[in-house]
């Protein structure tokens, strides 16, 4: 790596172990981290939970995976993980930052399920021999790391040919909050602080990261507006002018306009 991917790896890494994702959704301060009560208050605002194609990708998956090896590269809390292990897929989850990690842990123990392993590790130079799992996933990551060319081909190389690989969540231009995000220089997804790296692509520049990948499905998601934690004036308006005005459009278009790319495929 060289020293400009290097500093753009540890100001991501410092923003996310401060920043894991799920705890700018805590509303009930009182709360033990790491407690039975604390993942319960998050977890209907994580990805599996919130938006059903989520859900709906892991199990079908999991039909596929039962029994094999997969990655997840940028566990988080580990709630996308917890669900296929659930589901009798064995699972090894990564992050880049120890304290998703030991989250994550917590997390499982808590649920009573067993990973292969537990992690950390950066996308950009997996700490796993060429051809080791049956699927990778990721969801929500890569188009974060500072370089999403590398990332998702290392996600290829830990991949064993034939398997597949489920990145979820690419952000997409043009789309609704690519738009929002350039006229109000911020993403109000976030609660305080921005991300240090998300990057947006068309959907071909997306296709164009999946060499030596047969890519068998790419699904255009995130297509309505959603809630949103983040105060301020810039939230206001979005939550009490845009929002609401925006999600009046109709399918078609608002799909034109879908903020996510999820991209599945099969390593030739
Ligand atoms: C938006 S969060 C998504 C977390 C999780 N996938 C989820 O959906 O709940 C992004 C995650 O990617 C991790 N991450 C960012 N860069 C990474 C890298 N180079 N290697 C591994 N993980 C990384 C962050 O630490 C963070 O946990």
């Amino acid at each position: 790596m060289d020293d400009s991917l290097k500093a753009k790896v540890n100001a991501v890494h410092d923003y996310w172990n401060t920043h894991t994702l799920g705890l700018q959704y805590i509303t009930d301060h009182n709360l033990e981290v790491g407690s039975p009560a604390f993942f319960a208050h998050i977890r209907p605002w994580m990805n599996p939970y919130k938006f059903p194609w989520i859900m709906e990708r892991i199990e079908r998956e999991s039909q596929l995976l039962k029994g094999k090896h997969l990655l997840e590269i940028g566990c988080g809390m580990g709630y996308d993980s917890l669900e296929f292990l659930k589901r009798g897929v064995r699972v090894t989850a990564t992050d880049l930052t120890p304290n998703a990690v030991k989250l994550a842990q917590r997390h499982f123990e808590i649920e009573g399920v067993k990973a292969e392993d537990v992690r950390t590790a950066n996308a950009l130079e997996l700490p796993f021999v060429d051809n080791t799992f049956d699927a990778v996933w990721s969801n929500g990551v890569l188009h974060a790391t500072g370089d999403t060319f590398r990332a998702v081909q290392e996600a290829r190389r830990v991949l064993k040919p034939g398997g597949r690989i489920i990145i979820s969540h690419f952000y997409r231009k043009p789309s609704w909050m690519y738009y929002m995000n350039r006229l109000g220089r911020e993403n109000i997804e976030y609660k305080e602080e921005d991300p240090p790296v998300n990057q947006f692509l068309t959907d071909k520049e997306i296709s164009a990261l999946f060499e030596g990948v047969q890519i068998v499905e790419a699904a255009r998601e995130h297509h309505r507006a959603l809630p949103v934690r983040r105060d301020g004036w810039k939230a206001f308006l979005y939550k009490y002018g845009f929002r609401p005005v925006y999600n009046l459009i109709p399918e078609p278009l608002a799909k034109a306009f879908a903020y996510k790319l999820s991209v599945t495929g099969i390593k030739v």
